[in-house]
């Protein structure tokens, strides 16, 4: 089985790359190709990836290209995990925000819709070139802002598009240790879109086992999403947010503290990355103790400034090393390929499931994964407090997919201005105006 890596000089990758070869069963991975537009950058991670099959008999083959065309070609799965523009990209996307005192971040508000215009023109061609390709291929998508990115390239490529993101996931293991349940014999009943959702049950043998850990002060602050909210905003939801949400619920704080730290997110890991990739160019030191070492930074500084501002502290161990993103991959990989009935949280087109949206908008719900992709399980209406926060940020999305399809800048416009956390037309203009005047991506909207 053949699986292709779209952005696969990507600092992610060994991740991706260490789950494969943990995967001993029937119907693994047995070649991966990386591809990437950046020559050095593969052969940075190459190194990484090379030290990870030391050892391993029967380690996948991997091989490199920088042509598209030639990375599609045979795949059984591509997995599309791009950043157009790199890390300074997103560092524009948050500085531009911020510097206009809105929230500045990469996939939520201004930042989000800035980094939505450039990617899916990019997406689009991606979904056309596999549908050409490939068109047997099962694409899963990484790529942020990854439920508008997911609702584009399902237009060209149906169900056989499915976007992932490690959240939900993360969210429903720390619920689960506090509430002391078995994973195992819970399902998990969440719902939104990506990095806009809500845990709102789980039913263990047909009882809501939630509800109880609302009555449990010391539970409800014992994980990462208590200590983010608080305990009163938990119960008054009687859900439990995706942590995404802390910037909308907690925007006035999220802001500030964005603003009085020394630099964005995307600025400090631009510095981080560009550190590691040089080293590895550099041939000196072990790569893979250099990316471990760059890894584990990363994940401790995840969303640091949101835990500041509400005096969260650090993050728990057990979420510094828990599988994200690749294991979601490998176990959607896996169910497609072998037939395996496994329930997941994905991204994939509504079909009928919340009665609110159309059947083509992509939202973030359990599904049923089998031969076939990814099934929807039928779910309850959204809570109230949801319906007016999920189909505003559907209509930005809807706004930011339209824009990259017609290259209208009014379209565009609307995005900014109808996000509910850019609170002005005006704003709205600026940003745009300034977006377009740093991304040369964007110089396709005009009037
Ligand atoms: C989580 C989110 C991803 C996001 C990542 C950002 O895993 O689900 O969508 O890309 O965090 O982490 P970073 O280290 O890039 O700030
Ligand atoms: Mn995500």
């Amino acid at each position: 089985m053949r699986l292709t890596i779209l952005g696969g000089g990507g600092f992610r990758v060994p991740l991706i790359y260490r789950a494969l070869l943990a995967d001993r069963a029937e119907g693994r991975v047995t070649h991966v190709t990386l591809h990437d537009l950046d020559e050095s950058r593969l052969t940075a991670i190459s190194r990484v990836l090379a030290v990870q099959a030391a050892g391993f008999d029967d380690a996948p083959p991997v091989s490199t290209t920088t042509d598209l065309t030639e990375a599609l070609t045979g795949a059984d799965f591509v997995f599309f995990a791009i950043r157009v523009h790199g890390l300074q990209g997103r560092s524009i996307d948050e500085r531009v925000a911020l510097d206009e005192g809105v929230l500045g971040q990469e996939t939520v508000g201004a930042g989000g819709i800035s980094y939505g215009l450039r990617t899916i023109p990019v997406a689009v061609e991606v979904a056309r070139r596999t549908a050409a390709v490939a068109p047997d291929a099962w694409v899963i998508n990484f790529t942020n802002p990854a439920g508008m990115v997911t609702e584009a390239m399902a237009h060209h490529l149906g169900r056989k598009v499915i976007g992932i993101c490690d959240e939900p996931v993360g969210l429903g293991r720390r619920v689960l240790h506090a509430l002391g349940v078995d994973a195992g014999a819970a399902r998990l009943d969440y719902v939104g879109l990506n990095h806009l959702g809500w845990l709102r049950g789980i039913h263990v043998d047909g009882n809501d086992v939630l509800p109880k850990l609302f009555t449990d002060p010391v539970a409800l602050v014992s994980f990462e999403e208590g200590r983010l909210f608080g305990a009163e905003w938990l119960r008054a939801l009687g859900a439990i947010p995706n942590p995404y949400l802390h910037y909308y619920y907690y925007n006035r704080e999220a802001v500030a503290a964005a603003r009085a730290a020394e630099q964005t997110r995307g600025a400090f890991l631009l510095e981080q990355q560009s550190r590691f990739y040089t080293s590895l160019q550099s041939g000196q030191g072990s790569p893979y103790a250099a990316w471990e070492s760059t890894r584990h930074e990363r994940e401790v500084t995840y969303m640091a400034e949101n835990r500041a501002a509400a005096g969260a502290g650090e993050r728990d161990a057990s979420d510094l090393e828990a599988g994200g993103y690749e294991q979601v991959a490998l176990a959607l990989m896996r169910a497609i390929a072998r037939d395996e009935q496994v329930d997941l949280i994905l991204n994939v087109r509504n079909a009928g499931t919340l009665a609110l949206l159309d059947a083509e908008a992509v939202i973030e719900v359990p599904c049923r994964v089998d031969a076939d992709g990814a099934h929807p399980y039928p779910t309850a209406p959204l809570p109230d407090h949801a319906v007016g926060l999920v189909t505003a940020v559907k209509a930005v999305e809807r706004a930011v997919i339209e824009a990259a399809a017609t290259g209208s800048r009014t379209a565009a416009l609307r995005a900014m201005a109808i996000h509910p956390l850019v609170d002005s037309v005006t704003v709205a203009r600026r940003l745009l105006d300034r977006y377009q005047a740093q991304l040369p991506e964007l110089a396709y909207l005009r009037a």
